[in-house]
């Protein structure tokens, strides 16, 4: 078995791997990097630079690819066409991009959430495109008991819908956003983790409408909680480079990319891991009635 080093990252999330490849990763590997994953929440393999087959299959490690993301597994995240030529900022493609520059867990707006994502970096701009994670964990922890028995008992929707629109993206039908159209999920602001049992935040841009609360009310609580929640020592960024490749977990992170020039070239591979029915399924609020 290769000796995988595992260093934390002196933040309270992420810890850097080198010294094996996730292309030969057995078992006996996997079991380390598995529990590495749950203590740290963000792994980062550098130069990696696996083919996208070889990403899927370490992805399907964690557990199912979500099923929107089809047969291949991989989903490119990327301002270039195949012909080489760039979208332009109002392509629609692009505002889903653009809108991954805020703070958001992934497919908390679908009934169900995921539990983890894999990215890869193939093409780098100059400067900015990095990615930042901050640790719901660490943030729960860090609130105040007051605040605690206050959410302890909230939940708020989450729709991609709501998100984009609120950063000026003209809904142009559900299918574009990439799930099928129903009820917002509404989903308790403080998750328990399936494994660890640590309790975090989750909340992002996804989320807002608790239902109990005025809409301003609700949206001053979710702001501030966001504000409180992403910052030091709770948040780590990653400047990529080619070959990188970094699993998280949705389930306790939340992630945003960070601006760039979009005259350059950004290429990165985006497999999502599906959540488990028994613990990221969230009803509708249809269903809820
Ligand atoms: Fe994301």
């Amino acid at each position: 078995m290769p000796e995988y080093r595992i260093e934390a990252t002196g933040a309270t999330l992420g810890a850097v791997v080198t010294g094996g490849r996730l292309a030969d990763l057995d078992e006996a590997g996997f079991e380390l990097l598995l529990d590495a994953f749950h203590e740290h929440a963000l792994l980062i393999f550098p130069d990696q630079h696996l083919e996208p087959e070889q990403q899927v299959a370490f992805a399907r490690r964690f557990g199912e690819i979500e099923h929107l993301y089809g047969d291949s597994g991989v989903v490119p995240i990327s301002n270039q066409r195949h012909d080489g030529s760039l979208l332009d900022d109002d392509n629609p493609a692009m505002q889903i991009m653009i809108g991954n520059e805020g703070w958001h867990t992934d497919s908390s707006y679908m009934s169900l959430a995921a539990k983890a994502s894999v990215l890869s970096a193939q093409v780098v701009p100059g400067r900015g495109g990095q990615t930042e994670w901050a640790d719901m964990r660490a943030a729960y922890e860090a609130l105040d008991e007051e605040t605690r028995e206050r959410i302890a008992v909230l939940s708020a929707r989450h729709s991609l819908r709501h998100s984009q629109a609120k950063i000026g993206h003209t809904d142009p039908g559900a299918m574009l956003y990439g799930f099928e159209g129903g009820d917002p999920p509404l989903r308790p602001l403080v998750k328990l983790h399936p494994v660890t049992g640590r309790p975090s935040l989750f909340i992002g841009r996804h989320a807002y409408g608790i239902p109990g609360l005025s809409s301003e009310a609700s949206e001053s609580l979710l702001a501030g909680l966001l504000d409180f929640a992403c910052r030091p020592p709770r948040i780590w960024r990653h400047d990529w480079q080619p070959g990188d490749l970094v699993i998280w977990d949705n389930r306790c992170l939340l992630h945003r990319a960070r601006p760039y020039d979009h005259t350059e070239p950004r290429v990165m591979r985006h497999t999502r891991i599906a959540g488990d029915e028994a613990t990221e399924w969230a009803p509708g609020l249809a269903d809820t009635a």
